[in-house]
């Protein structure tokens, strides 16, 4: 009899859903026989087995068999500056970045509050879909006046800056050369580019050259990132030599001044002032708005494609909401006042300057501290580096540890951040303090001794 061709594609249909349903059940059937949780990747579920989470552990041991406190995440009762409030006690404070002061300066304080009663606390959305406001652009216009260049772009974050600029500018053909000490976010916006990453012994120019000489011409763009004055150490590479070589290996350059500005140079302008060099032969500035300044947020200041560029690139602008405006109003007033008052940057040299000699005079280790805000007490050991800054806190001194992961064993250190608002007395104290702790805790067998 012959058959139908509707029957015949009837009869295909169902044995093709049979054959799937066959396997599909053969396979439900197979991870049935599993075993329902492989042990060991559940356990990788657990938050407690993150690598970072052992050396917490044993940081915490540390503290812990030593008997001391942990000098991390300490509340403050007051704003951030010279001087603070912990647990009701006033200290003096070595572990804030306000540089100049500003942080809480009526004018500050004023136009913030002028802002907030204006436009709110907050843009709620990114300046692309949801608008910006004028205190976007007066703060954009006025660091790309500081810098002499033609733009600007501010972003909410400082660290969001390094990573979403480089990520946005290098591809997967090009090159960062960067400090080995440069910023985690320099790091970081290099990791997201998938750019080649090479690091340069710190501040040795003559290696950077070195490196580049026989590979430039492998990539498509170079990019070289410093910082204008580095933040463990509180020195600063040879700007004027980094130009030359950036023009000579046709590279960018990229100048991370977070610690810069307010700091180096007599008006406190940054590297370039220090250096005495055009601050438009750098192809690229970035900043923050949080040390200095006395916002919160981070910047690119150049040439006005390099800012059009990262406003419709850069994921850190595009996808996030714009600056609130009364960190924006911080900003401009902070700028404003660190232009008008350089006496400020003239004690910050002042205070950087005595710190220095008393430590010098008193033998302290301040490694290649330049003498401008930023000064470490290396101790070359993190068990001496936390013991000495307990000893200092229980004297009323506010000081962070700076052990590894941050910095080799061998580089461990307490980390003083002086501002214009230190008095001399106070340095003088701290000074004191360091050197009667440092007696007491000698080779810090007696610590290990004391806790047995
Ligand atoms: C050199 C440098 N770049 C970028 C940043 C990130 O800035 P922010 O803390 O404002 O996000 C920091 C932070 O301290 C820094 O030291």
């Amino acid at each position: 009899m012959k058959r139908r061709k509707s029957e015949l594609r009837d009869e295909a249909r169902q044995a093709l859903a049979d054959a799937v349903n066959n396997r599909l059940s053969a396979e439900r059937k197979e991870r049935r026989s599993l075993p329902v949780i492989d042990q060991r990747l559940a356990a990788m579920t657990d938050f407690n087995t993150l690598p970072g989470m052992q050396e917490i552990g044993v940081q915490r041991a540390f503290g812990a068999v030593v008997g001391i406190s942990n000098p991390f995440f300490r509340l403050h009762e007051t704003r951030a500056g010279a001087t603070t409030i912990i647990e009701g006690r006033t200290y003096d404070n070595y572990s804030s970045y306000d540089y100049l002061g500003l942080n809480g300066h009526p004018d500050v304080h004023a136009a913030a509050v002028r802002a907030i009663e204006q436009y709110g606390t907050s843009c709620s959305a990114s300046r692309l879909v949801a608008g910006e406001r004028p205190l976007h652009r007066e703060l954009e216009a006025a660091l790309a006046a500081h810098y002499r260049q033609e733009a600007c772009v501010v972003f909410v974050s400082g660290h969001a800056t390094n990573v979403s600029s480089i990520g946005a500018l290098l591809g997967p053909k090009d090159l960062i050369v960067h400090d080995s000490l440069a910023h985690n976010s320099i790091v970081m916006g290099g990791a997201l580019s998938r750019a080649e990453r090479r690091l340069f012994p710190h501040n040795d120019l003559d290696a950077l050259d070195e490196l580049l000489t026989p590979i430039r011409h492998r990539y498509e763009r170079v990019l070289i990132a410093v910082e204008g004055l580095y933040s463990m150490d509180g020195d600063f590479p040879d700007l004027e030599r980094l130009v030359e070589m950036k023009r000579r290996h046709a590279a960018w350059l990229m100048v991370d001044d977070a610690h810069g500005l307010g700091v180096l140079g007599e008006n406190g302008s940054g590297i370039f002032e220090h250096a005495d060099v055009d601050p438009s032969d750098v192809d690229i500035w970035m900043g923050t708005l949080s040390k200095t300044l006395s916002g919160c947020g981070g910047y690119i200041a150049g040439p006005a494609v390099l800012a059009e560029y990262l406003k419709f690139a850069a994921g850190g602008f595009v996808f996030s909401v714009g600056m609130s405006p009364p960190l924006a109003a911080a900003a401009i007033a902070a700028l404003d006042l660190m232009h008008r008052e350089p006496e400020r940057v003239a004690r910050l040299h002042r205070n950087s300057q005595r710190f220095t000699d008393r430590a010098r005079a008193a033998d302290l280790d301040i490694g290649t501290s330049a003498a401008r805000a930023v000064i470490p007490v290396v101790t070359h050991n993190s068990l001496i580096a936390v013991a000495l800054g307990q000893k200092l806190f229980d004297r009323g001194i506010n000081v962070q540890p700076i052990i590894p992961p941050a910095v080799p064993e061998k580089s461990a250190r307490l980390r003083f951040f002086l501002t214009s608002e230190h008095t001399e007395a106070q340095i003088d104290r701290a000074i004191g303090a360091i050197v009667e702790a440092r007696q007491e805790i000698g080779d810090g067998r007696s610590i290990l001794m004391a806790a047995n």
